[in-house]
């Protein structure tokens, strides 16, 4: 599976959204080390709180099912309706939840128009990761 196939998915996890409150709809493709793919959306709530982000439904499903490292995340997101042309980076919440699952080098897909289908080493989005087993 190359990084275009990987981002494709996310674009078809993105189709199942629910955000009936931001109108942004977000899709993730989280693959992990045995291979499987798990796709994730954003599920919104009313009340605005407990909503859940596309890459967090990825690693929540996976991990849920006994899968704890993983090989590459590939994330979308625009206004519904629309076909996602920039950038959409994982919120911070979504960053630190992946950090406790993925090596520096882990890399996370995105979609610019101008740049193509990309991959970021995570280390580049988040730096100085808090991690409580070094100490
Ligand atoms: N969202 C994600 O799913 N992933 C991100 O990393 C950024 C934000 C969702 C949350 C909310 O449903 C909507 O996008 C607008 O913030």
């Amino acid at each position: 599976m190359n990084y275009q196939e990987l981002y494709d998915l996310s674009l078809q996890a993105r189709e199942n959204s629910y955000c009936p409150y931001s109108h942004f709809a977000t899709g993730a493709a989280l693959v992990g080390e045995s291979g499987r793919i798990y796709l994730g959306c954003n599920v919104e709530n009313s009340a605005f709180g407990p909503t859940n982000c596309a890459e967090r439904t990825a690693v929540f499903k996976a991990v849920s099912e006994g899968e704890r490292r993983f090989t590459a995340i590939a994330v979308c997101g625009a206004p519904e309706g629309k076909v996602p042309d920039k950038l959409c980076a994982p919120c911070g919440v979504c960053r630190q939840v992946l950090s406790e699952f993925v090596d520096d080098d882990f890399p996370v897909i995105m979609y610019d128009e101008e740049l193509g289908v990309k991959a970021y080493p995570f280390r580049e989005i988040l730096p100085f990761r808090f991690d409580l087993n070094e100490y």
